[in-house]
């Protein structure tokens, strides 16, 4: 018989960051994609739109705010946080972790069995990486367009980006970017959840997962 025990794994910070993150993201792709394409003209096409546009905007950019909120706190957690959320639990340059990736990927390819290991597999762990590191993009060639005459972001997005056409489309290629990850993400915690032991999914709800003895 197998035995479990319950481990505080995340913090209320990191579970907090987790679906303040989540949801800025669903509402940035759906007031995103109306920006990029205002398929809702008002309540007649062709008639005034009583200023949709400039109200979903308002809500992106509110969001955003959000988003980077969320983004501070993951990066203070990716080094003061508990055992399981410093980077160094997950990152695959550690040889502990190279072979914990190659346990995940052979249980992915139902060649082993599933591990548990408490905070991330390196394989999710490395993924998430770097969707931060492409947030920090995000969130530059969002404030560079929000505030291009803005003395700060300026000149950083000009240092980055050149022009603000080009960032608009940073913006928008990355915006697939993170529709694909986010599609990807669901899928791989729903599959963990259900062949793994760990119940992952209560987990970023409780903090809480059921390691092996
Ligand atoms: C995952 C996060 C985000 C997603 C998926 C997203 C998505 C998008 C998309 C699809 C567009 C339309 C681009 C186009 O015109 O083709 C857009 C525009 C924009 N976004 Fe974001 N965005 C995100 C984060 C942010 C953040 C953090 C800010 C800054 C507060 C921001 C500020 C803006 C601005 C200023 C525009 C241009 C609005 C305009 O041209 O009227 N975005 N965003
Ligand atoms: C826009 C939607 C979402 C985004 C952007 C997102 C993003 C993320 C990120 C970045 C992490 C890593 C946390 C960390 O930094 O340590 C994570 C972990 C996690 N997410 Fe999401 N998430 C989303 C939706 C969801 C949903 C809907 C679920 C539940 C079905 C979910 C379940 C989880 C779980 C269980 C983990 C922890 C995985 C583990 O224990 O290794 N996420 N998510």
């Amino acid at each position: 018989m197998r035995v479990y025990r319950r481990v505080k794994v995340w913090s209320v910070l990191l579970r907090l960051y987790h679906w303040a993150f989540a949801l800025s993201i669903i509402t940035l792709f759906l007031t995103g994609y109306y920006i990029h394409n205002p398929f809702a003209l008002g309540p007649w096409e062709g008639t005034p739109t009583n200023f949709l546009m400039a109200e979903v905007r308002f809500v992106h950019f509110v969001a955003g705010y959000v988003f980077i909120a969320a983004l501070l706190v993951r990066i203070y957690l990716l080094f003061f946080g508990n055992q399981y959320e410093r980077f160094t639990d997950f990152i695959i340059f550690r040889p502990r972790n190279l072979v914990r990736l190659f346990h995940t990927v052979r249980a992915y390819l139902y060649l082993g069995e599933h591990e548990s290991y408490g905070g991330h597999n390196p394989l999710a762990g490395t993924v998430y990486l770097c969707v931060l590191v492409l947030s920090v993009f995000m969130a530059l060639s969002g404030l560079f367009m929000l505030y291009p005459e803005g003395g700060l972001w300026a000149s950083w997005g000009v240092t980055l980006f050149g022009t603000q056409q080009i960032a608009r489309l940073f913006h928008y290629l990355l915006f697939w970017v993170y529709l694909i990850f986010v599609m990807i993400h669901v899928y791989l915690v729903v599959w963990n959840d259900i062949f793994g032991s760990e119940g992952i999914i209560s987990g970023i709800f409780s903090g809480r997962k059921f390691l092996r003895t």
